[in-house]
């Protein structure tokens, strides 16, 4: 099957082929009229669905497709004026974003159903990216844990906590793969990785969605942002994507595969283009693709105000003709352009097709709230108790406190620096991120609060073993604001046996629009370090940032280089946690560390070339003349506190056929002092095949806890459809042949290797990267 998605095409099917002759023959008046596609959301609907399009006005149908905004995040509610709530009244609004608190909103949707003509129920929306109140670290972080459990359950928490708010449905997960650091929204998502996003993007549907969607307690789930918006050219927010069918298929759309399987309710288009078609207009990839062929039967949203922008695209010179585009493409609401509800009357007055696109985008609307319970329940979210007893409960704390504990990621631990001892000593912890609970919170902090954070330095000092003194300078704050001195850090540090320099990026430098061409630490937060390097004290680096960042310098320098991200609300203790000893760091990381920002984007999964990269400067190879070829912390990178050996990776069988399971294991022993999590990787290459493959792809993984002392086998089952190319025109295709399967504790610390045949050709119809390898522990 050849995607084609370079073009933009009509929603009614073409009409059968004609002879020239009878083309010729064919006076006006016969020629037969275009017969519209039939459209499965609208035969699949309820009674009830079904009965309410039959009654409704045009307005009240275009009004479903309006989702306005309520406020913005810093002002929510601020909008639903008097007058706001007229055109509830008058059915021109089918949701809000940018809303909450269980008692507004509560009343908000009593004047729909009680007073609107039709009494339908409004869908209320809102960013719950990494929790509502109760803020988990950032996504990025979630991803570092390697357990996609932990996100379901954070996702699970976020949904209890944003229902009791009187929400109904979230803007996440936010599923992009991206490789370019550069990104700033590189912190919302899973990483660098498709079967690990999958994973994820898999784990935070069910968390939000729950085994049944009408519970009061779960919230309808977006998957965002459909396309390759992770593929921005220069790493720069909005911009194109030029990227093969290829890579789109094998990298970028896995996670949103996955995100349909799982059930996902919802899904966002992306604000960008591939290849020169805007995605909210993308009839291939969204009808096409995500509808026909994946069976996707969930509701699609627009991102803020992206169908009045496909004008500045220049693929519609009006807002009718973006709206046109954008209702045949497949979207079905409008994220506040206003375009869909008040620009495409007269278009759809003229058009039956364009009417029951329009009729379609109504039942899938209307369907997402009936699936919600809303329909029958409309008031079930706007429990005022509720909302008091569930926000920022201590089980939420405790969970926010595990997940934290379990993101970071050690990325360098010189002769043990780490952990500390809790023999008495005094520790300078220097860096202005150090107090800074704002950035705790990151990108998107729905509800959280500030003053709910725990902050590095608070959790240090409180959980500090009797005898340690900690002193505390700030040094340097990123955005060089505050009051801070190097004098007075330089002083602080020297008279103390060691330093914690907290340093990095804040919470406003990653994040949405939030590009940078320069992923080095901000100025000042180098010359923080570079003062502290030269008291010649010890230094712990802990690295606080939404992004990879480019620290080769400073990492040489130090003993000890600690990740932390941005953990949330309970940073301060879970860094504690860490510090002193009381858990193993066994975060990964989703995304490689580059040695300089020239080196983005790079991922360890690239093909091979024909001139493989050599260290040898004297060879023509591919690779940099000024920097080694290896990134500075590979993918899938972190450092234990206890060591694991690996034994003889064993295939149960050499040879497998299409229907039989590839069934591979592995033991690893802790043979370190301390019981700790080891996440086990395993990596598949195909070496020869009819186009070039990948140097290696993940293809399983599992965080195990392994106690000091003893062994556990992991064994790991896929299908052999887990190594299908995508082949254009074909779709996804298992070859015959050998494959080769490395396991290890990074992409780069391989421990041990075999092969098996696979010796049928199958055709299947999934990415590879979004079938899931069973896993066994024993
Ligand atoms: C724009 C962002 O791209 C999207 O991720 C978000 O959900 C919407 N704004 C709504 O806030």
């Amino acid at each position: 099957m050849g995607l084609g998605f370079a073009l933009v095409g009509s929603s009614c099917a073409t009409p059968s082929p004609q002879t020239t002759e009878s083309v010729a023959e064919a006076t006006p008046t016969e020629v037969p009229p275009e017969a519209c596609k039939p459209i499965d959301s609208l035969t699949t609907a309820s009674t009830r669905v079904k009965d309410l399009i039959a009654q409704m006005t045009l307005d009240e149908k275009l009004g479903q497709l309006n989702q306005a905004a309520g406020g913005r995040s810093k002002s929510l509610n601020s909008k639903l004026t008097p007058e706001e709530l007229e055109k509830v009244r008058r059915g021109e609004i089918g949701s809000y974003l940018h809303v909450a608190g269980a008692e507004p909103l509560g009343e908000l949707q009593r004047v729909a159903v009680e007073e609107s003509r039709l009494g339908i129920p409004l869908l209320f929306a809102m960013d719950v990216v990494h929790g509502y109140r109760t803020i988990f670290p950032v996504p990025i972080a979630m991803a570092a844990t390697w357990d996609p459990e932990d996100w379901k359950q954070a996702a699970a928490i976020s949904a209890d906590e944003s229902s009791a708010a009187g929400l109904h449905w979230t803007f996440a997960p936010m599923v992009d793969i991206a490789r370019d650091p550069r990104w700033g929204r590189i912190v919302e998502g899973a990483g660098a990785d498709p079967y690990l996003g999958a994973r994820m993007a898999k784990a935070q549907v069910e968390g939000y969605q729950g085994t049944d969607l009408s519970s009061p307690e779960t919230i309808l789930a977006t998957t965002k942002h459909f396309g390759a918006y992770g593929a921005p050219t220069g790493g720069r927010d909005y911009g194109s994507a030029d990227i093969s069918e290829q890579s789109l298929m094998e990298i970028y759309m896995p996670p949103f595969y996955a995100a349909t399987r799982a059930g996902t309710g919802s899904m966002m288009t992306a604000f960008n283009d591939i290849a020169g078609v805007p995605t909210t207009a993308n009839e291939t990839l969204i009808d096409g693709l995500l509808r026909e062929k994946w069976g996707f039967d969930g509701m699609i949203v627009s991102d803020w105000n992206a169908i009045a922008e496909l004008m500045n695209h220049g693929v519609a010179a009006t807002r009718e003709e973006a709206g046109v585009l954008a209702l045949k493409a497949g979207v079905d609401m409008d994220m506040t352009s206003n375009v869909l509800p008040a620009d495409i009357r007269n278009a759809v007055q003229a058009d039956d097709c364009l009417m029951q696109d329009l009729d379609a985008a109504v039942a899938r609307i209307l369907t997402a709230k009936e699936r919600l319970g809303l329909f029958d329940a409309p008031m079930a979210y706007h429990d005022a108790q509720r909302e008091k007893e569930t926000l920022l409960s201590p089980q939420h704390r405790q969970a926010a406190r595990k997940a934290a504990t379990r993101a970071m990621v050690l990325l360098k631990n010189k002769n043990g620096a780490l952990p500390l001892s809790s023999s008495p000593q005094t520790i300078a912890v220097i860096g202005g991120l150090a107090e800074d609970k704002m950035t705790q919170l990151g990108s998107w902090r729905a509800q959280g609060k500030p003053e709910d954070v725990v902050s590095l330095l608070d959790g240090l000092k409180q959980n500090a073993p009797e005898g340690t003194r900690i002193t505390y300078a700030a040094g340097a704050f990123p955005k060089g604001d505050g009051e801070a001195t190097l004098d007075t850090a330089i002083a602080t540090a020297s008279a103390a046996d060691r330093i914690l320099l907290v340093i990095g990026e804040d919470y406003d430098l990653s994040g949405e629009a939030r590009s940078r061409s320069d992923i080095t630490l901000p100025r000042n937060q180098a010359a923080l370090a570079e003062a502290m390097f030269a008291t010649g004290k010890p230094v712990t680096i802990i690295l606080v940032t939404g992004r990879p960042l480019a620290i080769e310098s400073e990492a040489a320098q130090a003993d000890a280089v600690l990740n932390t991200w941005m953990l949330g609300v309970e940073a301060g203790n879970a860094l504690a946690d860490v510090i002193w000893g009381k858990t193993s760091p066994a975060g990964r990381l989703p995304i490689e560390f580059p040695r300089r920002t020239g080196a983005v984007p790079h991922t360890y999964s690239e093909y091979p070339g024909g001139r493989p990269a050599d260290p040898d400067l004297t060879k023509d190879t591919n690779r940099f003349m000024d920097i080694p070829i290896t990134p500075l912390f590979q993918f899938g990178h972190g450092l234990s506190y206890s060591q694991f050996e690996y034994g003889e990776l064993n295939a149960a069988a050499s040879t497998v056929q299409t229907g039989e399971d590839i069934i591979l294991s592995i033991p690893v022993t802790n043979t370190g002092k301390m019981d700790a999590d080891e996440v086990i990787q395993l990596y598949m290459r195909d070496p020869y095949a009819s186009i070039a493959r990948p140097k290696r792809e993940l293809r399983g993984f599992q965080r195990v806890n392994i106690p000091a002392g003893e062994t556990r086998t992991l064994t790991f089952t896929l299908s052999p459809d887990q190594a299908a190319i995508y082949k254009s025109g074909q779709g996804w295709v298992v070859e015959p042949g050998k494959l080769e399967f490395v396991v290890g504790a990074s992409a780069a610390d391989i421990r041990s290797s075999t092969e098996i045949t696979l010796t049928q050709q199958t055709i299947t119809g999934t990415p590879a990267s979004a079938l899931s390898t069973r896993t066994r522990i024993e």
